[in-house]
């Protein structure tokens, strides 16, 4: 059963057009039809397929109008018929052939706008993007350390307290934690937790120590969270690169040697280094480690005369925390303490690359100012 009522598929008596008035209304729709049809946007196939369906000979439009109306017709309607039909098919196909020809025109004109070219145009200019000058940095370092045996592992920076804080010999009551408090996340209801935003790359050691045995050579490169109130030196987010090497005969001398490689690589052979004692529940010794002030030489005294203001007269810089690792925290990995040792050292990435760049506000790593990117490319 046809969906549609199809006035061209019924005989004019069949609809009750008795009347010439009735003759030409049916016309019109017919035509309004077309024109609808007509106005579309359309190209050579479209136009060729709207022919096909107005003008085929066997089921075309028209051709069922010449069947159903013309043929049938009452005597008395014959001659308005005839006459509405003749303007019908010479309006179809006016229309068609005036449609394919504004399409050819058409396409005429849009394959000579493609194939023309405009020597007076300027160039397209395609900005390349480059590594963010941390990443440089991490980059740098990563390859120093990959060179001399380490290998580059990743952890979570969302932890538990037990690898951020427990198992690196920080027990709950320990004051260190005060220091290093940090963000805890609000769980819901129900939620095995506590969850919060590591501290320090330093759970990495603990998550590595548990998966592989000795020997451990490893640099771990990440961001850690503080509630530190941003300034030109602290923020609440910053990078880390953590170090950890752990055997059967690694003395303090191994990692004296390593730690100094890493920075003559990376500042340059003329710089002095050197240890003071410090504190780390998870390293025992534990040192600072300085170099001599790449600002100026290490001597304190600005250029144009006065104290050095980087140093502030000392000579020195701190680089960074490290030592032996502590023989508890092996505990908390199945290693024996007794036959292993090993180091391990902390670096704070974005003070790395202040220092190497002369860059002296740690907020502009973070400000994504292009003017500053642009800088290091
Ligand atoms: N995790 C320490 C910090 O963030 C640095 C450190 C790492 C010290 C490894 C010793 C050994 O301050």
């Amino acid at each position: 059963m046809p969906t549609i009522d199809n006035p061209t598929q019924k005989t004019l008596a069949e609809q009750g057009v008795q009347n010439a008035d009735q003759v030409c209304e049916l016309f019109a729709q017919v035509r309004n039809s077309f024109d609808e049809q007509l106005a579309r946007p359309a190209d050579e196939h479209a136009n060729l397929m709207l022919r096909v369906s107005w003008t085929g000979r066997k089921s075309g439009i028209l051709t069922q109008v010449a069947e159903n109306w013309l043929r049938k017709a009452p005597a008395s309607l014959r001659t308005v018929v005839g006459k509405q039909f003749n303007e019908l098919k010479a309006h179809i196909e006016a229309g068609l052939d005036e449609q394919k020809q504004r399409i050819e025109a058409g396409t005429e004109n849009v394959a000579l706008a493609e194939e023309r070219v405009d020597l007076s145009l300027p160039g397209v200019i395609r900005p390349i993007g480059s590594h963010h000058i941390i990443r440089q940095v991490f980059q740098e370092i990563e390859d120093i350390f990959v060179s001399i045996g380490f290998s580059v592992v990743e952890g979570p920076e969302i932890e538990t307290p037990y690898y951020n804080f427990e198992a690196l010999n920080i027990p709950e009551f320990h004051p260190v934690r005060d220091d290093m408090d940090t963000f805890y996340l609000q769980l819901p209801k129900g939620a095995p937790g506590p969850l919060l935003l590591r501290t320090h790359t330093s759970p990495v050691q603990i998550r590595t120590m548990e998966k592989q045995l000795p020997p451990v050579r490893v640099i771990v490169p990440g961001k850690v969270y503080r509630r530190d109130n941003p300034d030109a030196t602290h923020s609440f987010m910053f990078h880390q690169i953590e170090g950890l090497a752990v055997d059967t005969d690694i003395t303090f001398c191994d990692f004296t040697g390593t730690i100094e490689y890493f920075v003559k690589q990376y500042f340059g052979a003329n710089v002095k280094t050197r240890f003071r004692p410090s504190y780390f529940p998870f390293t025992e010794p534990s040192v600072e480690f300085d170099v001599s002030c790449i600002f100026c030489g290490g001597s304190g005294n600005a250029s144009g005369g006065g104290v050095c203001s980087k140093c502030k007269g000392a000579g020195w810089i701190e680089l960074f925390g490290a030592g032996m690792v502590d023989p508890a925290v092996y505990g908390f990995v199945n290693y024996d303490p007794k036959k292993v040792n090993g180091f391990a050292f902390g670096m704070g990435i974005d003070r790395l690359a202040m220092l190497k760049y002369g860059i002296d506000d740690l907020q502009v790593f973070f400000q994504n100012d292009v003017r500053f990117l642009k800088q290091f490319p």
